[in-house]
């Protein structure tokens, strides 16, 4: 099959990273003299062909591409509630429910795209799937700060997630420090805690609370009490926002959806309002939020953006159409996607990760 156009799109929650897999994939495309076509807000785009919000679909040039490697966000826009196997208008704007797939796959045909390279995490790679089998012909690369998706050593915009979070506690740290506080820092990460354990080893953190590992709040005191008897006055603990005591669901928002599932909120406070009245020194919480899923990639995300760009491309052009480009540490190889979403990625509680966590004294809860 001869290749002249390929679509690309970013879809879900945006990382840092993306910037550098769309510059990558015009770059190399380029080369080949294949045509490049940005899909604005992920399939909104393919929903709707006139879709204005802010660009509307457009041919990236090199030129365009050009500086955007260091920027976070996303050059095309990206939705995270733009299922079209349950689709509710642009942007949710509409009431009623609908089944509007038919549709991505008429206007695929109608740009006369000849693949479409699918850059997204766990939600989006199962909606790819399920166009796939409408007869897409479509090559996945992995982003997510929750690095939930499997099939990758690594997903975009997790290395700089990890690193935001760590240059947040080693700031709360200072303060915490300073007031003899326990400073309590709730992350992101859905119901996986990659963010959180990553980063409260990167950062010294004394508790870490993650949703694999139900918690109970007596070790947790166990371990600050300990410290003040050391002559450490202060603790960190670093809570990822879909952690929850043992036999408890987590923390919901009341109004709003992410990605299609209930809004997580609120783990940080309900944690600090059931420790306040069992310590004697006084407790802080910082959310995080969306402050990980913006800025400047890392110099690995950038690096990892670029390779999967590449492979992508390199996936198109040999007709792997159904895989997902992957880092296969040091290589980057392919996986079907229906592998990669069989099993959701979680942190293995009894791995080497928590392990070393617990080795170095980072009370986990239980
Ligand atoms: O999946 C990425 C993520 O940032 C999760 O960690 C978080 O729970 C969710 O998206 C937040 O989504 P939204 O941007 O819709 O608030």
């Amino acid at each position: 099959m001869s290749i002249e156009r390929v679509g690309i799109l970013t879809s879900g929650g945006d990382c840092p990273g993306l910037n550098a897999v769309i510059r990558a994939v015009v770059l190399s495309a380029h080369q080949r003299g294949w045509e490049v076509l940005g899909i604005e807000d992920a399939t909104e785009g393919l929903i709707d062909l006139e879709v204005r919000a802010p660009h509307g679909n457009r041919v990236l040039t090199p030129t365009l591409v050009d500086a955007i490697l260091d920027r976070g966000g996303t050059l095309i826009g990206t939705s995270n509630s733009a299922d079209p196997f349950h689709y509710f208008g642009h942007r949710g704007s509409e009431e009623r429910e609908s089944d509007v797939s038919a549709k991505v796959v008429e206007n695929y045909h109608r740009l006369e795209l000849d693949a479409l390279i699918w850059v997204g995490g766990d939600g989006s790679m199962r909606i790819a799937q399920r166009l796939i089998e409408r007869g897409l012909a479509i090559v996945g690369v992995p982003k997510t700060i929750d690095l939930d998706l499997g099939g990758t050593d690594y997903t975009i915009g997790f290395h700089t997630a990890v690193q935001t979070a760590t240059s947040a506690i080693d700031r709360l740290q200072d303060t915490a420090a300073s007031h003899d506080r326990l400073m309590i820092v709730e992350v992101m990460g859905r119901d996986a805690g990659f963010v959180a354990l990553h980063s409260a080893l990167a950062g010294g953190a004394h508790i870490c609370l993650i949703p694999e590992i139900p918690y109970r709040l007596e070790p947790v005191v166990e371990r600050i009490q300990k410290r003040r008897d050391d002559g450490l006055l202060f603790s960190i603990a670093v809570v990822a926002e879909g952690a929850a005591p043992s036999g408890v669901a987590p923390t919901y928002a009341e109004t709003g959806e992410a990605g299609g599932m209930p809004k997580l909120f609120g783990a940080g406070s309900r944690m600090a309002a059931a420790l306040d009245p069992m310590l004697p020194l006084e407790v802080r919480v910082s959310v995080l939020g969306h402050i990980q899923r913006g800025g400047s990639p890392t110099e690995f995300d950038r690096i990892l953006g670029t390779r999967l760009g590449v492979a992508a491309v390199e996936a198109v052009a040999d007709g792997a159409f159904g895989s997902m480009v992957a880092l296969q540490t040091p290589n980057i190889g392919r996986v079907s996607i229906n592998e990669a979403i069989a099993v959701p990625r979680r942190v293995d509680p009894a791995g080497q990760l928590v392990e070393a966590a617990r080795a170095i004294g980072i009370e986990m809860g239980s």
